[in-house]
């Protein structure tokens, strides 16, 4: 079954061991859970694809201890080592050209001539990465479509028996996946809105375009419409609740009969964000108990993380093909 380790000297070693065995390993970093394995073994990146029931065309992140680390892998232009060195570690992936000679399977990457590559935050996936001394390819660790993971028991929730291990670093700060912005082109292309702000970003990097997000399917394949997605309708931009209806609140609100769960009281888009995905997750599991119909999102004002925020509800709003 699946292992629970401790971010521990003893669970980190146990948990680099298994992954350099080839094993699938679930772990912490400051923006969500990653579902991990060797990024230089075909076998295990082809096994996280099969784990999340992932589409192959969507291309994974590899993850790295250091910045030299991952331009071993990657051609870094001027403005990602100035990015590199501003935000790493840190919610910042990077797509850049693929090295000829990088260890990556080619399966970590869908194919594509560019890589996308982090160095996290958290000192235990640093101490992680230190200790397999390899890329560790990682999608976030839910199956595909769903919520991402912010705790161990969440990744439990999504991929009990189908991971070797979880290693457990308590619950993610950041609580969004990371930033991910293509500098693969002749202009840096925003891909996805996450853990560093796209205003912090265009602080270094001038003219980043933003066009790349939401309508990402052809420059960064997982920006899938509907994704994120819970069990029941979210509806957005809600000023009020229906009979029936869970709230995902953002300060103060009229509080009607269903349950409410707060994002922040005093409306701070850091602490909303960290408690996104724990808040639909929890909304969901009630609307299971108390036979709710919908969820009914508050609006978030669209600058700074709330665009990262508002960007996951519009996701986990959308219509759903297959109806599920
Ligand atoms: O915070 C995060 O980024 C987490 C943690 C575990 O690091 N990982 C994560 O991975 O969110 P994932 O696979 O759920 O999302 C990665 C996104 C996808 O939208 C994927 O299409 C895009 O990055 N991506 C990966 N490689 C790419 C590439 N070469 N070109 C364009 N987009 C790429
Ligand atoms: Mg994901």
């Amino acid at each position: 079954m699946t292992e629970i380790l401790s971010a521990s000297s003893d669970g980190i070693t146990r948990a680099a061991a298994l992954l350099r065995g080839g094993a699938l390993v679930a772990f912490g970093t400051e923006t969500v859970y990653g579902l991990g394995g060797d990024a230089t073994n075909g076998s295990a990146v082809a096994a996280i694809f099969a784990a999340k029931g992932r589409p192959s065309f969507n291309p994974l992140i590899s993850h790295y201890p250091s910045a030299e680390a991952a331009f071993e892998d990657v051609r870094p232009s001027s403005i990602a080592l100035e990015l590199a060195a501003a935000f790493w570690p840190g919610p910042l992936t990077l797509v850049l050209p693929r090295r000829p000679g990088s260890r990556v399977s080619l399966i970590a990457a869908a194919g594509l001539d560019t890589l996308a590559v982090r160095v996290p935050g958290h000192p235990d996936a640093l101490a992680l990465l230190t200790a397999v001394g390899r890329p560790v390819a990682a999608p976030s660790a839910n199956r595909s479509g769903r919520i991402s993971p912010t705790t161990a028991a969440h990744v439990l929730d999504e991929l009990v028996g189908l991971v070797a291990a979880v290693l457990d670093s308590g619950r993610c700060a950041v609580g969004l996946e990371s930033t991910v912005l293509d500098l693969s082109g002749a202009r840096p292309v925003l891909l996805r809105h996450g853990g560093v702000t796209a205003e912090s970003i265009e602080q270094i990097a001038a003219e980043v375009s933003l066009g790349g997000v939401g309508n990402g399917i052809l420059r960064s394949p997982g920006q899938m419409s509907s994704h994120y997605a819970p069990s029941l309708p979210v509806r957005l931009n809600a000023t009020s609740a229906a009979n029936g209806e869970g709230v995902l609140a953002f300060g103060p609100f009229a509080v009607g009969s269903g349950p409410v769960f707060q994002l922040s009281e005093t409306r701070d888009l850091i602490e909303a964000a960290s408690r996104l995905f724990d808040g639909l997750r929890w909304l969901d599991d009630e609307g299971e108990r108390v036979a709710l119909s919908g969820i009914a999102a508050m609006p978030i004002p669209d600058v700074g993380l709330g665009r990262a925020i508002n960007d996951r509800l519009r996701r986990a709003a959308a219509p759903r093909p297959g109806g599920g």
